[in-house]
């Protein structure tokens, strides 16, 4: 698959005109709203199952075709979706079966979105014949450009078919071996000893949720599902339109499926943005931001993604909608631009006149027209992204990487112990992604399933569960002169949840990095613990590592507690590499104090070779540098040589101005 679809950016985001099929005037308006917002795509058809098959075989396709018609005459790009994401009430009375089974057992009525079973050969079968007739009727339209399958898969469904292929999903994974599954989930704990594989039934409340490795290998299953069910989706589109990409749209850190895995299955990765700008902490959102950017990017390796959806302007659900700064909306595009998107997308185009979302920001209003501020930053909007069309492909070449692995998400939380009540796997990762964004250095965000060998600096915060190969990987990267780093509770469990004997971390990495962990410490928030990174003191936040040297340099130490004066802070040399333990969490400014040194050790540059003032974003795509001021007030910064400014189409260099919620181009 090529690493673009498309010479320019993709703009536009979810249309529903079946929502107004009795005022056809507005298709027309839409067209030229469309136009004059310089909008170039609409995504179609996401929840139209009802409209397009409004009785069992009978299709309704006459909209869709003058709707698709109307798109390619105006010069829109359509990305045309898969409907499964809400099936007709029909077929919810005929076909029972299609409805969800929530852990309690009881199937849920007809209603929401995302309520159907996954497993059921019905509604499989129902959904692979609504796609087939959706791609034979547009396998040679003018205006499809992409499949978007379904839409935000999530969830998931505890039916008896649902129980019956978790039953054989883990007789697979076993080998068909009790045994096996008896000793990976120490079913000796608790009288758990499974005789057969009819006694196995997926986590709940009011059942078994206490073995984590039976939780694990249910968010196995449930993925692999969804994964299955996908295929089945896209198995039509691939035989009829082979030629037309294929994505479906995925939700920021959704831990219920492993979107890592997924991402192999897709054409195009893309997923849905909805940032926290309400918060008013611009600065952690835009960062945090960046994080899960570069974690899409990263799934295929470095490859352009979508950003399928954001808002023009407020959401509806968070508990408090505030309205972003005006300019954050197309600073929050250039972003995503920046940090590998293709597309800018939004929902939606036009509120609906009622349902649960008509008080979600859109393109055009309730009042229909274009004089109001959204629509006028939209507009503006598109013409910057018109302007960047030659982005679209480039790349950001990643010297540095986070671990970031969404086994791992699963495994931090499963596990009862030490700190049950501060895990914050992800919030971790951010907060060891953010030093290198911070300094304009590409960080690609990775699995544990990721090539190593690429990277020169690889930080794996928390990172407590290892697969089969990790140790090996982390050792054959330091052996040959990779900088790991790690912190506490790093290494403690197999992909069972089952702990390593013989002392965390497992086996040789004890060697690696040249300590071993004794204890594990948990600190109440209400407590003041104190360890030090070379003479610098920092708290200790929620959670530490007692560790001893085997080896390993001391670079800081504990300073209360009976541990005080035990390393806080180590690094050891291994092979041609350095392995870095880092015992304490802290909420500070610890983290950007070790990477700004591993930074500066491994001389990782940044991507630019002009100085990056604080609260200034800087980063490389291709040949285009992008500078972005998410913060409050104008700031300066000094560029180094002559560049082209993309936007203005002119000639740059020396001190310039960019200003609060501005950004700049150049190339
Ligand atoms: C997304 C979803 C859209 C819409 C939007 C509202 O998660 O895919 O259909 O509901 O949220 O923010």
């Amino acid at each position: 698959m090529p690493d673009k679809y498309f010479d320019f950016i993709i703009h536009g985001g979810d249309y529903n005109p079946d929502q107004w099929i009795k005022t056809k005037e507005i298709w027309d308006e839409d067209m030229r709203l469309m136009k004059l917002s310089h909008v170039n795509s609409a995504t179609i058809g996401i929840f139209s199952w009802a409209i397009l098959e409004p009785e069992e075989g009978v299709y309704n396709f006459g909209w869709l075709d003058e709707i698709m018609d109307k798109a390619a005459e105006n010069g829109i790009s359509v990305i045309l979706a898969t409907p499964s994401g809400a099936r007709p009430a029909w077929m919810a009375k005929k076909y029972p079966e299609v409805l969800r089974v929530e852990e309690s057992g009881i199937r849920n009525e007809y209603g929401v979105r995302h309520n159907h079973c996954l497993t059921s050969p019905i509604y499989r079968e129902k959904v692979r014949n609504i796609n087939r007739k959706l791609a034979e009727r547009y396998k040679n339209h003018p205006a499809l450009k992409m499949w978007h399958i379904s839409n935000e898969y999530s969830g998931e469904c505890h039916c008896p078919l649902c129980q019956q292929a978790f039953r054989d999903w883990i007789k697979e994974y076993y080998h068909n071996s009790l045994d096996e599954l008896n000793d990976k989930w120490w079913n000796g704990f608790w009288a758990h000893q499974i005789d057969s594989w009819d006694e196995i039934s997926s986590p709940k409340f009011r059942g078994e949720n206490h073995v984590s490795a039976l939780k694990l290998c249910w968010k196995r299953f449930v993925t692999d599902s969804h994964i299955s069910f996908l295929e089945n989706e896209i198995a039509p589109l691939r035989e009829i339109t082979p030629d037309i990409p294929v994505t479906t749209n995925m939700m920021r850190m959704y831990d219920g499926i492993n979107y890592q895995k997924m991402a192999e299955h897709l054409d195009i990765i893309s997923w849905d943005n909805y940032p926290a700008w309400g918060t008013g902490d611009y600065g952690y959102v835009s960062s945090e931001t960046a994080f899960v950017h570069d974690t899409f990017r990263s799934m295929k390796e470095g490859k352009p993604f979508f950003m399928m959806e954001s808002t023009p302007s407020i959401v509806n659900w968070f508990d408090i909608n505030k309205i972003p700064a005006p300019g954050t909306q197309t600073l929050g595009a250039v972003q995503a631009v920046a940090y590998g998107a293709d597309s800018v997308q939004y929902f939606q185009w036009r509120k609906a006149r009622g349902g649960h979302e008509k008080y979600h920001g859109a393109v055009v209003d309730h009042c229909g027209h274009e004089n109001n501020r959204v629509f006028r930053e939209i507009t503006k909007t598109g013409e910057v992204l018109e302007k960047l069309g030659k982005v679209t492909g480039g790349r950001s070449e990643a010297k540095a990487a986070i671990i970031c692995d969404w086994e791992n998400i699963w495994a931090t939380k499963y596990f009862c112990g030490y700190n049950n009540k501060h895990r914050d796997y992800e919030k971790e990762c951010v907060k060891w992604y953010a030093p290198f964004h911070k300094r304009g250095i590409t960080a690609d965000v990775i699995s544990l399933d990721a090539d190593f060998d690429k990277y020169d600096v690889i930080v794996a915060p928390f990172l407590y569960m290892l697969k089969n190969d990790t140790e090996e990987k982390i050792i054959r990267f330091v052996e040959k002169g990779g900088r790991f780093v790690t912190t506490y509770l790093f290494g403690c469990v197999d992909t069972d949840d089952r702990c390593y004997l013989g002392g965390f971390p497992a086996n040789r990495l004890k060697d690696v990095f040249g300590v071993y962990c004794e204890e594990t410490d948990s600190i109440p928030e209400s407590f003041d613990r104190k360890a030090t990174y070379k003479g610098k003191e920092y708290s200790v936040n929620h959670i530490c590592d007692v560790i001893h040297t085997t080896g390993a340099k001391v670079l800081g130490e504990y300073k209360t507690d009976f541990y005080a004066g035990e390393p806080s802070v180590t690094v050891n040399d291994y092979g041609k590499g350095k392995a870095y333990y880092v015992a304490f969490r802290n909420d500070g400014e610890l983290a950007d104090d070790i990477c700004r040194d591993i930074i500066g050790e491994a001389d990782i540059r940044t991507d630019v070779n002009f100085e990056i003032p604080t609260e200034l974003t800087v980063r490389k795509r291709g040949d285009y540098i992008f500078i972005m001021n998410f913060s409050d007030s104008d700031k300066e910064i000094v560029l180094d040589k002559k560049y082209k400014d993309v936007l203005s189409d002119s000639e740059i260099s020396g001190a310039i101005t960019i200003k609060s919620l501005g950004y700049s181009v150049i190339e």
